[in-house]
């Protein structure tokens, strides 16, 4: 019997190189999978290319819809921004992918599970721990096992006439619904501003001279409506994804610390991402009790770094998921965005679970605060801190 992979196929130059690979130097057949979570490929010509590649069998699996509503969404209710800046556009996929491979490996009876990941980055983590977690099958990651850089790739792949294009022979590129990651390439110079043409979502010349708003409606944390119209969460993504990114919105550039501790410059395309957090992290400000604000925000940032760090799969993620889902129940309301030469700003909120008060809040007549109350809270508040600085005083 020929020993048979899986492979986790984007049809680019890593996964490429892969399948040839798997067939030369490991004598294997290859089964590819690819899966669509909104990168915009054209599926047609990924089956084409897998065909001309060789392999036995090429699958493609449409799972936006999964991605959107068991990633993303959760994504969305932790306001997930690894290092308070990354949306984990390429994290929230590798274990939805790795999902979909083991299920098809299982009807294709392989004998081992292969990525293209390098053993420089996070995706390997996120593979190694999806496919262990639900596989006793070996796997096997080319690039990693026999140390390959980008170069020994690009020859390797123009020998055996794989064709790479130009943008990719330039950057390392992953994109779905979610955002857009660039990498490689001139932006390993920390210091040097990423070139325009790195960006493809998000506009950076002639932006409009006058603002334009979003106005977002959440309900129980989710996103349901915008600017007025209900739209099917992936329509709404989209629809985000163009407003912001023609409003110059969602770039993100930042020193990032991987799971096995290189530390990186990544640059991000996330228009619809950096709204849709910024807005729902304004609501929850709004419906959630102070005590409630302070505690979530650990359990976001546990949340986040999970993720990240590969560890889908983890019971604690699913407990935090839990909490996090209790938490959403008040979590509804419309955020209005205002959206300028690139910057974002949220300008409104409402909700029927507010807590805000006008009557308690205002500063004019008519406020049903008692201010007097305060001076006996105050002292009981600071009375350790103030005596400790008495006895400071006094020595
Ligand atoms: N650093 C990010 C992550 O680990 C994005 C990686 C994107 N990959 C790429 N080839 N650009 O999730």
């Amino acid at each position: 019997m020929p020993k048979k992979a899986i492979l986790a196929f984007s049809g680019g130059l890593d996964t490429s190189v892969v399948v040839k690979y798997l067939q030369e130097k490991y004598n294997m057949d290859v089964v590819t999978v690819t899966v669509d979570v909104g990168q915009g490929d054209d599926q047609k010509k990924i089956a084409a290319k897998a065909k001309k590649l060789g392999v036995k069998k090429h699958y493609n699996i449409d799972a936006k819809k999964e991605f959107v509503s068991d990633f993303i969404f959760p994504s969305i209710k932790a306001n997930s921004l690894y290092q308070k800046k990354y949306c984990l556009a390429t994290a929230l996929t590798r274990p939805l992918i790795a999902k979909k491979v083991l299920e098809i490996a299982k009807k294709e009876k392989v004998t081992a599970l292969a990525h293209g990941c390098s053993g420089k980055g996070n995706d390997q983590v996120r593979f190694d721990v999806t496919f262990s977690s639900g596989s006793n099958l070996p796997i096997i990651a080319p690039i990693r096992d026999l140390n390959l850089d980008r170069k020994t790739e690009l020859k390797f792949a123009k020998k055996h006439g794989i064709k790479i294009d130009s943008v990719a022979k330039k950057f390392s590129i992953d994109q779905n619904l979610w955002g857009r990651a660039i990498e490689g390439g001139v932006l390993e110079d920390a210091y040097k501003e990423p070139p325009s043409d790195v960006f493809i979502w998000v506009k950076t010349k002639n932006l409009a001279a006058n603002p334009s708003y979003l106005e977002i409606q959440f309900e129980k944390g989710v996103p349901v409506a915008v600017d007025g119209k209900k739209l099917n969460p992936i329509a709404l993504i989209e629809y985000i994804n163009k407003k912001a990114g023609a409003a110059g919105v969602g770039i993100v550039d930042h020193i990032e610390d991987r799971v096995i501790g290189i530390k990186s410059r990544e640059v991000y395309e996330t228009p619809a991402a950096t709204c849709l957090i910024e807005a729902h992290s304004d609501l929850e400000k709004m419906v959630h009790t102070k005590h409630e604000n302070k505690f979530k925000s650990l359990i976001d940032d546990e949340w986040s770094w999970l993720v990240y760090s590969g560890l889908w799969e983890d019971p604690l993620r699913k407990d935090l998921d839990a909490f996090i889902d209790q938490t959403q129940k008040r979590v509804s309301g419309t955020v209005k965005l205002k959206l300028y030469k690139g910057s974002l700003r949220v300008v409104g909120r409402k909700s029927k679970y507010s807590l805000y008060s006008y009557k308690v809040a205002t500063y004019g007549k008519g406020s049903t605060f008692d201010q007097k109350l305060a001076k006996g809270f105050v002292e009981l508040w600071g009375m350790q801190s103030t005596e400790a600085n008495k006895l400071q005083r006094k020595r």
